[in-house]
C-alpha cells in the first residue's frame, strides 16, 4: 500500500477512539509498527495505553473541552464506540472535535446492515448522515457481524445448551483483526486521503450455525448440535442466563438478520485493502477452540 506517514516536516499524527476496545485495541498494535504518532481516547486513566508512540488522552464526553484537547494537532482520526445509548450523541460530538481541529480523515466504524429500527444500526445511519455532512475525506467501514459473536456460544457448547433462533439462514462473519487491518490501512493510504467512501467487510463465506456445530463437531471430535428455538423460546432462553434488556433485543435482532440471511454477502474488500485474505470461521473456531472445550473449566 502507499503510506503517507508525514504531513509537512512532522510525522503523521493518528487519534484512534475506542482505542480500548475490540477492534481499537488491534488497531493500536498494528499501528505500533508504523512510523506515525498515535494519541489513543479513553475515558478511564489507561495509562497502560501509553507507549514511546503512543499517548493517551483522558476523555469526559460531558466536558467537550477534553474532545477538543484530545484531538489537538491529529491529522487522521479512527472512530469507534461501545454499544451505547449514548453512541450518537458521543460519536457526532467527536466528529464535530475532528473537524473543528483540523482532522483531514475520518475512519468511522459502523456496520454493514438493512435499514433498520435494531439498536445499533439506526444509530449508526444516523451518524453516518451526520459524517456526510462534514467537508472532509471519510472512510466508512461497515463489517458485517464480529466473529467474536461466536464466543457467546463457549459456554453452551461445553455445556450442550447451545442453540438460538437463526435457523439456517447464512450470515458472513468477519474477524476484529481484519477489521482493524482495513482500518489501519484506510488510515494510512494516500490515495483515498479525501474521498469519501464506504466498505462493507466481511469473512470469505457465509455459515450456518448448523454448520458452525458441525465444524465445531469435526475439531472438538463429539458432536456438537445447534438447538433451533423459536424467538420466545430464544428470549427465554436468554433471560435465563441473565442477559436481559438492549442485549437481549440485539442478539434477537441479530438472530433474525443470520435466519434472513440479510448478512451472508461476500466482499473482497479485506483483501483489496490490506492485500491478504481474511481469516475464516474454521480457522478462529481452532485458534479459540479450548474456549468451546470446557477443558479450561474441569482444568
Ligand atoms: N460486535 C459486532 O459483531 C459488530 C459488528 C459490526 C459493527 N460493530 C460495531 O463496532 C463498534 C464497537 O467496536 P468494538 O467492538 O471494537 O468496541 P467495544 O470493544 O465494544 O468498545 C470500544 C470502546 O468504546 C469506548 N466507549 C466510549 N464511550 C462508551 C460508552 N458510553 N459505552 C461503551 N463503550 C464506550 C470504550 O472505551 P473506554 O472505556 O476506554 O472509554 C470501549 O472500550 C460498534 O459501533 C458496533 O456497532 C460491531
Amino acid at each position: 500500500m502507499a503510506i503517507d506517514m508525514h504531513t509537512g516536516n512532522n510525522r503523521r499524527r493518528i487519534a484512534v477512539a475506542g482505542a480500548t476496545g475490540r477492534v481499537g485495541a488491534a488497531l493500536l498494535r498494528g499501528l505500533a509498527e508504523d512510523p506515525v504518532d498515535v494519541v489513543a481516547l479513553t475515558r478511564g486513566h489507561q495509562t497502560s495505553l501509553r507507549t514511546t508512540t503512543t499517548d493517551v488522552a483522558v476523555v469526559n464526553f460531558d466536558d467537550p473541552s477534553t474532545l477538543a484537547k484530545a484531538l489537538r494537532g491529529a491529522d487522521r482520526f479512527f472512530l469507534a464506540h461501545g454499544t451505547s445509548d449514548r453512541q450518537v450523541s458521543n460519536e457526532i460530538a467527536l466528529i464535530d472535535a475532528a473537524v473543528a481541529a483540523g482532522v483531514t480523515h475520518i475512519v468511522k466504524l459502523s456496520a454493514m446492515g438493512p435499514p433498520t429500527e435494531l439498536h445499533p444500526f439506526d444509530w449508526h445511519m444516523r451518524i453516518e448522515a451526520h459524517l456526510a455532512t462534514c467537508d472532509i475525506g471519510y472512510t466508512v467501514l461497515r463489517p458485517g457481524s464480529f466473529m467474536t459473536v461466536l464466543a457467546r456460544a463457549a459456554a453452551p457448547v461445553a455445556s450442550g445448551s447451545w442453540g438460538g433462533a437463526a435457523g439456517d439462514g447464512r450470515v458472513n462473519l468477519v474477524d476484529v483483526q481484519d477489521v482493524a487491518d482495513v482500518a489501519r490501512a484506510s488510515l494510512l493510504e494516500t490515495r483515498f486521503a479525501d474521498s469519501q467512501r464506504a466498505y462493507h467487510l466481511t469473512g470469505p463465506a457465509a455459515v450456518s450455525m448448523p454448520e458452525v456445530a458441525d465444524e465445531l463437531s469435526r475439531l472438538l471430535g463429539r458432536a456438537v448440535a445447534y438447538q433451533h428455538r423459536t424467538v420466545s423460546e430464544h428470549r427465554d432462553a436468554l433471560a435465563a442466563s441473565g442477559v436481559d434488556g438492549m442485549v437481549a433485543d440485539l442478539l434477537l435482532g441479530l438472530d433474525r438478520l443470520f435466519r434472513e440471511s440479510a448478512l451472508a454477502e461476500t466482499t473482497s474488500t479485506v483483501f483489496d485493502l490490506t492485500g491478504k485474505g481474511p481469516v475464516s470461521v474454521a480457522d478462529w473456531l481452532r485458534v479459540n477452540l479450548t474456549a468451546f472445550s470446557g477443558s479450561s473449566e474441569r482444568g
